[in-house]
Order: structure tokens, then C-alpha cells, then sequence
């Protein structure tokens, strides 16, 4: 079972999942919980390229390449690995972050980068995303004021993030099936309760 997280900067999602993460170890699941960019030798490299401000004059096809040789790397060394043994994988961020910020964000041929993301990871898809939705401007406020660290992607102007906002949101509406949309915007709490409901009629669906 692959299980994805997705949403704009600010979202909460890093506490969402470790909560998750938590809950899920308890129910007697078996999990493995993990972030984009990163989780392997090289995905961490490549993640400190790809966040240095120094970097201001990155290509974003540079960068939509980046994220995608991180992935490519992950899902082999770690996702399939875990998958394959029956474990459940929480992942904070996967393909669709690089269909919302580098696809819509970026404004690049979507069709492009679908292929892109296929041959990245060889088409393993999440079985469930939420995605937890905040306006943009809530987000970075809340980032700014202490949550996580400032990263070169942030410093992208608000309409940039507006669009990767639209993005998510257009995909979900496409796929409710995958996608489940959460309304960040509340209490962290109220957020939790939320995604252990929808996860767990999700699990006993499939039992
Ligand atoms: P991170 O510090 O992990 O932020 P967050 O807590 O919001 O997940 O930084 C990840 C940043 O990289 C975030 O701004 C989103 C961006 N990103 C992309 O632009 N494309 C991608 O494919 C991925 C995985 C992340």
C-alpha cells in the first residue's frame, strides 16, 4: 500500500504524516515513512542542490530533472523494496509535487512531464493521495513564522504558488478515486482526525 501526501508549502503535511505514521505502527502496520526530495544517499545530495539559495540561477528544467533522477533513485532502492515485502509506504510528496510545481507551476507541457515522472519511476503509482489543501498565502506565512525551514521553491513569487495550488487541485478533481482532498486551513488536530478516518475506510475497503 503506497500512500502519498501532497500540498502547498505550509501545508502541515511533514506533521500530518509522522502523526500518521504513529497512528498507523500502532494499528500493528508495518510502515515506512519517507520525504521527497531525499531518503537515500543520493536523493539527499541531490536535495541540498536543488534547496541551496546559492542556486538562484537554476534552470527550471534543471531543476523538474532533479527532483525527477531523486525519485527515480528512491523508488528504486527504497519504495519498491518496502512495497514488495507488504509494508505500508507514507510518503511526504511524490510525482504529483512535480506535476504541480514544475508542470503547472512552471507552466510546461504537462503531457512532457507525465512521461517524464513514468520514466522516473517506472510507473509506480500511490494507491491514495491526500492532498491537504491551504491557500498559498496562509502557507508561506505560516512557513515564515517558524515552521519549516525557507527553501529556494518559497522564494517563487505568489502567483507561482497559486498555480501549484490550481494544479493540485485540478488533478484531484480528475482522479477522486486517488485523491482525497483535506482542508488544511484548520486546527492540526481536526487535520489528523480527518486523514485517520478516510485511511482507515480506506484500508477496510480493501480487506
Ligand atoms: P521541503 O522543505 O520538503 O518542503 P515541504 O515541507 O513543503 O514539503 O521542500 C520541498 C520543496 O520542493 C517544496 O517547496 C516543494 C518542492 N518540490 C518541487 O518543486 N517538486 C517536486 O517534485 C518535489 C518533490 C518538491
Amino acid at each position: 500500500m503506497f500512500i502519498t501526501l501532497e500540498g502547498p508549502d505550509g501545508s502541515g503535511k511533514t506533521l500530518q504524516i509522522h502523526l500518521l505514521e504513529e497512528f498507523l505502527t500502532a494499528e500493528g502496520y508495518k510502515v515506512f515513512c519517507g520525504r521527497e526530495p531525499g531518503d537515500t544517499f543520493i536523493g539527499e545530495q541531490i536535495r541540498q542542490v536543488l534547496m541551496d539559495h546559492q542556486n538562484k540561477n537554476m534552470h527550471p528544467r534543471t531543476e523538474t530533472l532533479l527532483f525527477c533522477a531523486a525519485r527515480a533513485q528512491l523508488v528504486q532502492e527504497v519504495l519498491k523494496p518496502h512495497l514488495e515485502r507488504g509494508d505500508i509506504v507514507l510518503l511526504d510528496r511524490y510525482a504529483d509535487s512535480t506535476m504541480a510545481y514544475q508542470g503547472y507551476g512552471h507552466q510546461f507541457d504537462l503531457d512532457l512531464i507525465r512521461s517524464l515522472l513514468h520514466f522516473a519511476t517506472g510507473g509506480l503509482r500511490p494507491d491514495l493521495t491526500f492532498l491537504l489543501d491551504v491557500d498559498p498565502q496562509t502557507g508561506l506565512e505560516r512557513r515564515q513564522k517558524g515552521g519549516g525551514e525557507w527553501n529556494r521553491m518559497d522564494a517563487y513569487v505568489l502567483q507561482y504558488h497559486q498555480r501549484v495550488r490550481q494544479g493540485y487541485l485540478e488533478m484531484a478533481q480528475a482522479d477522486p478515486q486517488r485523491w482525497k482532498i483535506v482542508d488544511a486551513s484548520r486546527q492540526p488536530d481536526v487535520v489528523q482526525s480527518d486523514l485517520r478516518e478516510i485511511l482507515l475506510s480506506f484500508l477496510s475497503n480493501l480487506s
